[in-house]
């Protein structure tokens, strides 16, 4: 698969492993799940643009490099992408945020989009699209071309768990767009869930079943 960057780091997949157990409570999924993404964080910034700055150690002046965070934005989509923001943000608290909220009809699985709020200047910026599951792929499918509207710079999605009924829509529908999963799973059932998977990734961070 072209284009997938799996992160297979041990943390990664240790926690991910704890995430999938039934019994893992609300508190603990959301607290694992706030850690993996800071991990997979690293992954995702790799090529990150930087600047140059002047500093002054204790010793003398200096020029650093340091990262030009405001040129980044999350684009969580709602309301399980939440889950994965904080955990990026803890890593590069400059970056922006936008919002992108998409339900998906539970006849047709389709994406309706509800809501859509981003920062201003889309088209200088690198977009990284969050959301913990990529399963039929037709949210991530939705919200990237909606943001290719803004024309920005760059586009890449991260997720925690995908199957390759995902990766290949996302791949046919936007094969420019890297993504960044720690596992694909085996299949898609036909409800749109992804087996052995996790369950229902917005239920299990709000706790709302
Ligand atoms: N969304 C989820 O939360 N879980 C799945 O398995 C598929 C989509």
């Amino acid at each position: 698969m072209s284009n997938v960057h799996l992160i297979d780091h041990p943390l990664v997949q240790h926690k991910l492993t704890l995430m999938r157990k039934r019994e893992a409570s609300t508190n603990s999924f959301r607290r694992l799940l706030n850690e993996v993404a800071s991990l997979m964080a690293y992954e995702v910034t790799r090529d990150m643009p930087m600047q140059e700055v002047e500093i002054e150690t204790p010793m003398e002046k200096m020029t650093a490099k340091v990262i030009d965070g405001k040129k980044l934005v999350f684009v969580s989509i709602l309301r399980a992408g939440t889950g994965i923001l904080d955990g990026m943000l803890s890593v590069v608290p400059g970056a922006r945020v936008g919002h992108i909220g998409l339900y998906r009809d539970p006849k047709t699985l389709t994406a309706v989009e509800y809501y859509f709020k981003m920062p201003q200047d889309m088209q200088e910026r690198d977009i990284v699209v969050v959301d913990p599951m990529l399963a039929t792929g037709n949210s991530a499918i939705a919200a990237v071309e909606r943001l290719k509207e803004l024309r920005p710079k760059s586009i890449k999605f991260v997720c925690i768990l995908t199957c390759p009924e995902g990766v290949a829509a996302l791949q046919k529908a936007h094969p420019d767009v890297p993504i960044y999963t720690a596992a694909i799973d085996r299949q898609l059932n036909d409800h749109g869930y992804i087996l052995p998977g996790l369950g229902d990734a917005g239920d299990r961070i709000f706790g709302t079943k």
